[in-house]
Formats: structure tokens, sequence, C-alpha cells
């Protein structure tokens, strides 16, 4: 980066007295107060929008330069103390002032102090429509991130379910055992769902790219600002229809919330399953020990701690979106300091998604399962009961009657020592070929519907879930 930043406008004066002022100080007799600071200022987590304050306020100044409000010495100067004072976020040699309220105050009092011209850099600008910009930007940038997480653990299941061959389980309603599948089709199925979050949050994305620079503080200026041309420059596919609802839109934020809130519940879903399947209970899974937590005390436990706390946070970004929507529930037009709250909801639920996703994908990756348990819980013969219904029906059964026909064969059995296969075998209804149905794993392989739990179909799905995820990477490559 240039040392000349003062270029144009000799070296940089009275930092100290500039450094203690508020923006608004002409009005104000009286500085604020300590109680003030310490409630209202946002620096200690909106200073994570430095790199895109920066960025707005770098087209900002160009803008003004093309309309003639700044000098091309005066933009060349600024600009040029914009990239030190990126630098110096960049490696940590920025120095907070105790009158640094926001990011944006002290992105403007540090540029001021290297180059006096940046005292024009507010010029036609608001803190409300920066602010506004510079959660946009962060956005934008950021919910492609997390789509590639979520990429990542859909790639894991993708192979799991590949390595599964045609090992199945029990699949579950209610919690108890219903019909078997094969494995890979379970883990296919946590697969779709997050395909479905990397959806929402582009759309998230698509909801935050649009500019809103010019709004102002709410009512656009009498200067002769083009908002048009900064959208552009900011590489924003369109701007703001109207200022007031620029200023006051959090709705990008909401989105995101949600988009956030949705990968939480998944990943906290996918560790319930963990949580269970890793149990002595049911003993499906065994979570690998770098995975997997012990006791202080209990020398022989392992803890499926990562599954558990994907589900306790999913809470927390939950109420996160909540927190933002109670926030907007009750605001007037335009901006109220009330949307400052957008922040810290956001950085968290972008943290702790993040985190969940790299851990739950390590935890799933590294996982061995019981093919043998799974089979065995599956091979129960009351779990071939659709399969003989659908069996009369084939005969020409109404299903109805063959649904009854069933049942009472089941509850026979259960009611004596008889065997289910025994009873079919002897059902003048049924017999030897219906009782074959009820054969460890036959199920999974005669089932056919197209997106069933069936091996035939699934050799199909595998194919398109694997094409599915290619064009996500695709699509978040085009993106960056
Ligand atoms: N820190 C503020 C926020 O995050 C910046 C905008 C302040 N605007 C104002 N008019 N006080 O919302």
């Amino acid at each position: 980066m240039s040392e000349t930043a003062d270029a144009g406008d000799g070296a940089a004066t009275n930092a100290g007295a500039e450094a203690s002022r508020t923006l608004w100080h002409g009005r104000f007799a009286d500085g604020p107060a300590a109680a003030l600071e310490a409630y209202t200022y946002s620096i200690g987590f909106d200073i994570r929008l430095a790199r895109d304050d920066i960025e707005g306020s770098r087209a900002h100044v160009r803008g003004l330069g093309r309309v003639d409000l700044l000098t091309a010495i005066e933009v060349d100067a600024i600009l040029t103390a914009l990239d030190r004072v990126e630098t110096e976020f960049a490696n940590g040699t920025f120095e907070l002032q105790p009158r640094d309220e926001d990011i944006h105050t002290a992105v403007e009092r540090r540029t001021t102090e290297l180059a006096p011209a940046a005292a024009k850099m507010h010029t036609g600008r608001s803190r409300n429509d920066q602010v506004a910009t510079d959660v946009r930007l962060y956005l934008r940038r950021e919910l492609v991130e997390v789509a590639r997480h979520v990429v990542a653990l859909q790639q894991v299941f993708l192979e799991r379910a590949i390595n599964a061959g045609e090992a199945y389980l029990p699949g579950y309603t209610h919690m108890q055992r219903a019909q078997p599948v094969p494995l890979a089709h379970h883990l296919l199925a946590h697969g779709w769902a997050l395909g479905r979050d990397v959806k929402r949050l582009l759309d998230a994305r698509d909801a935050t790219n649009e500019s809103v620079l010019g709004a102002g503080a709410l009512a656009g200026s009498s200067l002769p600002l083009d908002p048009d041309a900064t959208a552009a420059d900011l590489g924003f596919p369109r701007r703001f229809e109207n200022s007031l609802d620029a200023v006051s839109n959090r709705e990008f934020v909401a989105d995101s919330l949600y988009a956030l809130a949705m990968v939480g519940i998944h990943l906290s879903r996918i560790g319930e399953e963990f949580w269970l399947w890793s149990s002595g209970e049911m003993g499906f899974a065994r979570l690998a020990d770098g995975y997997a937590t012990g006791s202080s005390m209990m020398p022989q436990k392992k803890n499926p701690d990562i599954a558990e706390l994907a589900r306790g946070k999913a809470g927390r970004v939950i109420g996160n979106l909540m927190s933002l929507l109670v926030t907007l529930k009750g605001l007037p037009l335009t901006y109220n300091r009330d949307l400052q709250e957008d922040k810290e909801p956001i950085f968290d639920s972008l943290d702790q998604v993040t985190a969940g996703l790299i851990a739950v994908a390590g935890m799933v990756e590294t996982a061995e399962f019981d093919l043998d348990a799974m089979a065995a819980a599956a091979d129960d013969p009351t779990a071939g009961a659709t399969d003989l219904a659908e069996y009369l029906v084939r005969t020409g059964v109404a299903f109805r009657d063959a649904h009854a026909i069933v049942g009472a064969i089941v509850r026979d059995s259960l009611a004596s020592d008889a065997s289910l296969i025994d009873l079919v075998n002897d059902h003048d209804q049924l017999g030897a070929e219906a009782a074959q149905l009820l054969a460890p794993g036959r199920g999974v392989r005669n089932r056919v519907t197209a997106g069933g739990a069936g091996l035939g179909p699934l050799v199909d799905q595998r194919d398109r879930f694997a094409a599915a995820v290619q064009a996500h990477r695709a699509e978040l490559d085009a993106l960056t």
C-alpha cells in the first residue's frame, strides 16, 4: 500500500482533537455520558464490517468524484487512505479511539487523519444508508461461504451413501420400526434437505443483493448523486426504489437468519439421529474418538457431544431469527437505533452454523456403522407386513381387505407361539411365495418406486444427488 495518502492535502493535522469528537459534536455543548457510550456503542461487534465499510466508502467516494463533488486529487487521496486503513485492519495495527462509536465512525475518523480531504467523504451519505450497505455487502459474501460448508456436508453424505452399498436398516415412523430402507437412502434424505438449504441461502443472498447507497439518512439528497452508478460500482444488480424503505428494510437480514436457522434445524435433526444411532440401545453407529467426548468421572463413557450441541444450538439460531423479527415488528419508518440489534444475531448465527456444519461433517464422515446391528433390527419379519399386503393386492384383493388380512395374521402371531412366517405359509391366500417376502433384505430389493427406498431406484437417486451437489458447487463457484 502507498504511504502517500496525504497527497494533495498536506500532512494530517490535529488528529488528537478529531479523535475525541463525536460525528455530531457541532450541535452539542456537552460530550456523551459514559453510560450512553457503554449502552449505545456498537464498535465491539460491528468492527466485523470493516472491510465492507471500506468497500462501500470507496464506491461512494468514486461516485462523488464522478459528479465533481470531489476533485480527482481528493478522490485519489481518500482512496489511498482507505487502502491504508484496510491494511491496518487486516494486519491488526488499526488503533481504535475512545470516540469510535461504530465502524463507520472509526473508518471515517482514521481516513480523515490520513487524508484531510476525507472530511468530504460523508457528503450525501448517512450512516443509515451506509450501515445497510455494509451489512448487505457482508452477507452477500458470507452466505456463499456458509453454503459452501453445506455442500461439503452434502458431499460427506454422498460418499457415505456410496460406501453403504446395499446395507439396510429399519425405517421408522413414530420411532417404531416401520419398513426396512437402504442405509444409503436414509443418508441421502439428509443430503437432499441440505440441498434446499443451499437454495434458501442463495435466495437470502439475492434479497441482500440490492444497493441502498444514495438513500441518505432517509430522503436521498439535493446533491447530484447517482445511485445507479454506485450500485453498478458495488456489483449490485439493482438499487433501492424508495429511500425511506431502503434505510428501514432489514428483511434481507431476516431472510438470512431464517435460512441459517433452517440449516441449524437440519444439523439438529442429523445430530439427533446420530445420537440415537450411537446409543447402547440402538448400537447402529460408533463415533470416532476424535468426534466424541469422555466423562470426567465414568471411565467407560463415550459421549456424542457434537450431536447434542447441534441440537442445542438450534435453539440459539432460531432465537436469533425471533430476536430480529421482534425488533422489526413495532418500528415506524425509517431508521431507528433499534436496527443496530440486527448485527449480533446475524454474526452469531453465521458463526454457530458454520462451526456446526464443520463439526457435524467430521462426525458423520468418521462414524463407523454397525451394518449387522442395523440389519438385525430390520430383519424382524413383521417389517414385511406391507409387502404381504401388496402381494395380496397383486392377486386382486382390495388394499383395505389386504391390510385387514395381514393385520389379523400379525395379531395371531403376537398372541400365540406361531411365527409370522409359518402363519403366512399356511394361509390360503398367501403361502410359500408370499412367505419369501419376509426373508431378510427382501423388502429393499422389491421396492421399485422412483425416489423410493429400493435398491433399484437408489442407483438413479444417487446419480441425481451427485449431479445436484455438483450443480450447487458450480453455482457457488460462479458467485465468487
Ligand atoms: N451503529 C449503527 C447501527 O448499527 C449505525 C447507524 C447509526 N445511525 C444513526 N442514525 N445513529 O445501526
